[in-house]
């Protein structure tokens, strides 16, 4: 077997004090303390997901089990409008979360509240577009990550993938980048680490590990899935989002295409599009893996997934081929 390097050194990692720069990021209903720790204990970051909870109980309730199973860093995810409120940021402030990532809205309350607590913790912004990075930077960010229009889940609505975003966003702003959107190997990290990030964040791809909540139907069908497999729903309300192509999704999308021929407003075609993309109608899939009656979230990068490893085994095959590529590129020259 190839060679393990004990650290892959770059500002984040030295940053977050973790031995490579390969953070899970947050999973809807999937990414609790057992993922989030195997992540982390396998050199990476891992992260609870705020959307994975109800209540601020259950929250604290998972980091507490998360300590239990690892003393390394590890972050909690705040999707904002999905729980990401005072009280759950009260509650991972409390419980001496080393980092926190935002998403989804404007991060300058939760990050105000955050400076103000005066809680020693590490900040990401996931952003889209070069606006949002410097905002967030001058915001007091300690990071952000940059995620491409292939990615899985809610996307940027300018649709720039990985490609283009990261270097745009790695010269305009000083603080370190991850790279984020279709990355899933040794190959994605050279590649991020070559654009001038500092690191990546895997989404998709951490899905189809053995510690994430995902249904075994949902993970083989990230397996079975080609590049060309999925879709980008929700564009008709403003929130384009990336999902495994079905008959549900397909469904979503005659419904998106009717709505721009009748030229709904906003608030109505929300209301039309609800029950079809309400959070149970993703866990039906998700979580009781009946794939044909919900849909899940899933990024172009399903076409590079070919298995369902532990966590660990996933960040330490990523990391053999990042060294086995340099090792390679050696001899370019
Ligand atoms: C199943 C799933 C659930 C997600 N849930 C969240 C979430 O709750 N919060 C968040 O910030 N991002 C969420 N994302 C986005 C990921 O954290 C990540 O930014 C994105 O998947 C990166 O693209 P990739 O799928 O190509 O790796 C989700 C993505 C997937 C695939």
């Amino acid at each position: 077997m190839s060679h393990l390097p004990e650290h892959l050194q770059t500002r984040f990692s030295d940053l977050i004090g973790i031995r490579y720069p390969i953070v899970q990021g947050g999973l809807a209903h999937l990414s609790f303390a057992e993922l989030a720790a195997a992540v982390s204990l396998a050199g990476g970051l891992g992260q609870i997901g705020c959307a994975c909870f109800t209540t601020a109980g259950e929250l604290q309730a998972d980091i507490q089990k998360l300590k239990r199973l690892t003393d390394k860093p590890f972050g909690v995810n705040f999707p904002i409008g999905r729980n990401a409120s005072e009280a759950f940021l009260d509650v991972a402030l409390a419980e001496q979360t080393p980092v926190i990532s935002i998403t989804g809205g404007n991060p300058e309350p939760l990050l105000r509240h955050i400076q103000r607590s005066g809680v020693a913790v590490r900040t990401m912004v996931l952003v889209a577009g070069v606006r949002a990075a410097r905002k967030a930077e001058a915001l007091g960010a300690d990071a952000v990550i940059a995620v491409g229009f292939e990615g899985g889940g809610h996307l940027g609505r300018d649709d720039i993938g990985t490609m283009v975003l990261v270097p745009r966003i790695v010269e305009s702003v000083s603080i370190p980048v991850l790279a984020s959107g279709g990355l899933a190997d040794g190959r994605g990290l050279m590649a991020a680490l070559a654009l001038g990030a500092d690191g990546i964040e895997l989404g998709t791809r951490f899905v189809a590990v053995r510690e994430s909540n995902a249904h075994p139907h949902y993970q083989q069908a990230l397996v079975e899935a080609k590049e060309t497999d999925t879709l980008v729903i929700e564009r008709a309300i403003g929130r384009p989002a990336r999902v495994l192509k079905n008959s549900v999704a397909e469904h979503i999308l005659q419904l998106e295409a009717e709505m721009e021929q009748q030229n709904l407003a906003p608030d109505e075609r929300l209301r039309r599009l609800l029950p079809f993309i309400m959070g149970t109608v993703n866990t039906q899939a998700a979580l009781e893996g009946k794939m044909d009656e919900g849909f899940v979230w899933a990024g172009q990068v399903v076409g590079l997934i070919n298995d369902v490893p532990t966590a660990q085994e996933l960040v330490e095959r990523i990391v053999r081929e990042a060294y086995e590529i340099t090792q390679r590129l050696q001899h370019i020259w």
